[in-house]
């Protein structure tokens, strides 16, 4: 049975033994239900879920059911023959000041979460409400004043920076565009700008080619920082720079954060990466949540096996403590012809699997103390209280 990092099983530090039901009293089955798959023991599925929770009253965005089905064409007409569900049915919310990180291997289906949050793509289903307002019901005017409150910073700022403008160019557009400042006041505010992400005023008579992958990725967040966000998504902010450029950036967003009260939904692929400024995590999989919590309780105590492989790839700066790896063996399924039940199991390791897994689609559950999961062989008692 392969470990976690802190030497735990795949089945997570448990109050409730494996497979140990509790004294439910069962009603008799239907016929209808007797074709559905077994109930794989009443602790295993039971916990509230996200869709079942009142939002918290200080949540600044709350997602619910939301999906993405890009369409799949084919022939000479064009025909839909199909579809890629790069985000099938994902709720969560994001506090005020708070840091929810979402992690997954690539094409899990984060970017595309981000961008649908933010309409920059239409949703197939679902809302997602921004200071109680569901976005995707929003007039022009109302999206305008809502896109200057939610920003998004990309993973490669060069690509979003126009190469034949200076710094300074692009952020006085988006001070005009946004109607904050002209003239003489933008100049100052470009300069405030520059400098509340660590460069210097003067930088901005150069063009984005005389920066550095980190310094263009500074000017990425000084132009979100230009409308006074609310929220920021920093879609894999991090990922194309070095490791002490990424350490200062990520230094930098938690000051930022702290001084303007910015709330952000922070997409990465690697665990490492979100450790530090994530309040909570979520872990996706194949276009589904499969784990939320506090982030302490979900690096300390993983239940999912997906989310215990992620993290067993995570190295640990003490050399005293051992890490097994745990490998996640096969490629990711294809988003467009997703496995039935868990869409984790064609590749699950963990040592109570069974033919049920293939069956069942488990539900995100809270399996104790906010520690949300979606494994039936994770009974309830499995989280620890906050
Ligand atoms: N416009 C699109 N049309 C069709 N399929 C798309 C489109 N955009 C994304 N996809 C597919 O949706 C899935 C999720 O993509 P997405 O970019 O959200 O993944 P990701 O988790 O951000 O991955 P990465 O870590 O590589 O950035 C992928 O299978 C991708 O190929
Ligand atoms: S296949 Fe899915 S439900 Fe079954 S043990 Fe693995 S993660 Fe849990
Ligand atoms: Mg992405």
């Amino acid at each position: 049975m392969s470990a976690t990092p802190d030497g735990r099983t795949p089945t997570g530090a448990q109050t409730v033994g494996d497979g140990q039901l509790l004294d439910v009293e069962r009603k008799p089955e239907s016929p209808a239900r007797r074709d559905l798959p077994p109930a794989k023991g009443d602790s295993d599925l039971r916990g509230q879920t996200p869709d079942d929770m009142e939002t918290p009253p200080d949540a600044l965005l709350a997602v619910r059911g939301l999906k993405q089905y890009f369409p799949i064409r084919k022939g000479f007409f064009n025909r839909v023959v199909g579809h890629v569900k790069a985000v099938d049915g994902v709720s969560f919310f994001v506090k005020r000041g708070e840091t929810l990180g979402l992690v997954g291997e690539s094409g899990c289906g984060k970017s595309t979460t981000g961008k649908t949050i933010l309409r920059l793509q239409e949703a197939t289903e679902g809302r997602a409400e921004f200071d109680g307002r569901n976005i995707f019901e929003m007039g022009k005017d109302e999206l305008r004043t809502m896109r200057r409150k939610a920003q998004i910073v990309f993973q490669d700022p060069f690509s979003s920076l126009n190469p034949r403008m200076t710094i300074g160019e692009t952020l006085r557009e988006v001070l005009a565009i946004h109607n904050l400042a002209k003239g003489q006041k933008a100049t100052d505010r470009i300069g405030e700008l520059l400098s509340t992400v660590g460069l210097r005023p003067e930088h901005a008579v150069r063009y984005p080619h005389e920066f550095s992958g980190g310094q263009r990725q500074r000017i990425g967040i000084a132009r979100a920082l230009a409308v006074e966000p609310d929220l920021i998504v920093c879609d894999e902010p991090v990922s194309a720079l070095d490791v002490s450029v990424q350490a200062q950036v990520i230094n930098l967003l938690q000051d930022l954060q702290r001084k303007f009260g910015l709330s952000y939904l922070f997409i990465a692929h690697d665990l490492s990466v979100v450790e530090h400024i994530s309040d909570r995590v979520a872990v996706m999989y194949l276009g589904r949540i499969v784990e939320v919590a506090d982030a302490d309780e979900l690096y300390l105590n993983p239940l999912m096996p997906y989310t215990q492989a992620l993290l067993s790839a995570v190295p640990v700066p003490d050399p005293r403590v051992k890490r097994e790896r745990i490998m996640l063996e096969g490629d990711v399924p294809s988003p467009a012809n997703p496995p039935s039940g868990c869409p984790f199991h064609p590749r699950c390791q963990h040592p109570l699997k069974d033919a049920d897994c293939a069956k069942i689609v488990p539900p995100l559950a809270d399996k104790g103390g906010g520690h949300f999961a979606a494994c039936i062989k994770v009974p309830l008692g499995a989280g620890n209280p906050a």
